[in-house]
């Protein structure tokens, strides 16, 4: 098998970005140079030319581009992930929200988690809820998990976790809402069902305009990946995926001031957060 250059490498980081909005500079040539060559082996394609081709001009369906997708993301996940911003959300945004609804006499919470890997940010979610909010199981209230990689997506469903996923979880919750099994930990059904699956690629506009009437995104490390001009397109469409009044939550160390103004920055404690207002 001959190895890819530097131009095909860059020609096929073009047709990546373009599909999903991922940028891959010339650091990441390495790492994507090994999934190439896994996919070329899996399809028995000895020259990258032909690879590079067939990504961008041969795969009118998108399947070549989706199995590149569940290789060259990167899904790195656990519960409870940066949990003082967990705890903005569940002793103001969440408890501010809620009573704003409940004054309207609307009966819906939506939460989006937005790029949610194998989804532990879905369920630390949904626990979240449950514990703040013990009506949620009389309103219409639900946690929309989306991802493009596919196998993770199996993952969410599965619901299944091993200790890495747990570990931060704190021992009230663990006996409340997972249950032990041999070395696992499976989230109990009550929890599980406020969670829906769906394949999303927030790159795709046509899929993004059909997402409408959140109340909470949860879009956290994952458009470090993006540019500014793709990360903005995202951010564009969760303003509008927003109802009034409702939140964005971002990883620690992104930020979309520079991409928009659309959004109020709000603190609670150490926390940053961007509200729709
Ligand atoms: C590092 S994980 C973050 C998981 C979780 N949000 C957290 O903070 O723990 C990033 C996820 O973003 C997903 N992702 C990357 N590009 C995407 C795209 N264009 N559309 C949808 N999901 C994407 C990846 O598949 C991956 O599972």
């Amino acid at each position: 098998m001959s190895e890819i250059s530097v131009e095909q490498f860059q020609r096929l980081s073009q047709h990546i970005y373009q599909k999903l909005g991922l940028h891959f500079d010339e650091k990441k040539i390495y790492f994507l140079k090994k999934r190439v060559e896994k996919r070329m082996a899996a399809l028995r394609i000895d020259d990258p030319q032909d690879y590079v081709f067939m990504v961008g001009y041969a795969d009118p369906q998108g399947v070549e581009m989706q199995a590149l997708a569940n290789l060259v993301t990167t899904n790195e996940t656990y519960m409870f992930r940066e949990y003082d911003q967990l705890q903005a959300f569940a002793n103001h945004c969440l408890p501010e929200v809620l009573s704003a609804k409940q004054a309207r006499g609307e009966r819906t919470l939506r939460i989006w988690s937005a790029g949610c890997s194998s989804g532990e940010e879905a369920y630390t979610l949904a626990m979240i809820v449950q514990e703040v909010f013990p009506q949620a199981q009389s309103w219409k209230c639900e946690i929309v998990a989306t991802d493009i990689d596919e196998n993770m997506l199996r993952r969410v469903t599965a619901a299944r976790y091993g200790d890495r996923s747990v570990a931060d979880v704190p021992e009230e919750y663990r006996k409340k809402y997972l249950i032990e099994d041999g070395d696992e930990w499976v989230v109990r059904r009550k929890t599980a069902a406020l969670v829906q699956v769906r394949h999303l690629n927030l790159n795709d506009r046509m899929a993004m305009r059909a997402m409408r009437g959140f109340d909470f995104i949860f879009c956290r490390n994952v458009l470090i990946y993006f540019d500014d001009l793709s990360r903005k397109a995202v951010v564009d469409h969760f303003y509008n995926a927003l109802n009034p009044g409702s939140y964005v939550f971002l990883g620690h160390s992104e930020s979309v001031g520079r991409v928009t103004t659309a959004f109020k920055l709000k603190r609670f404690e150490t926390h940053l957060v961007y509200v729709k207002e």
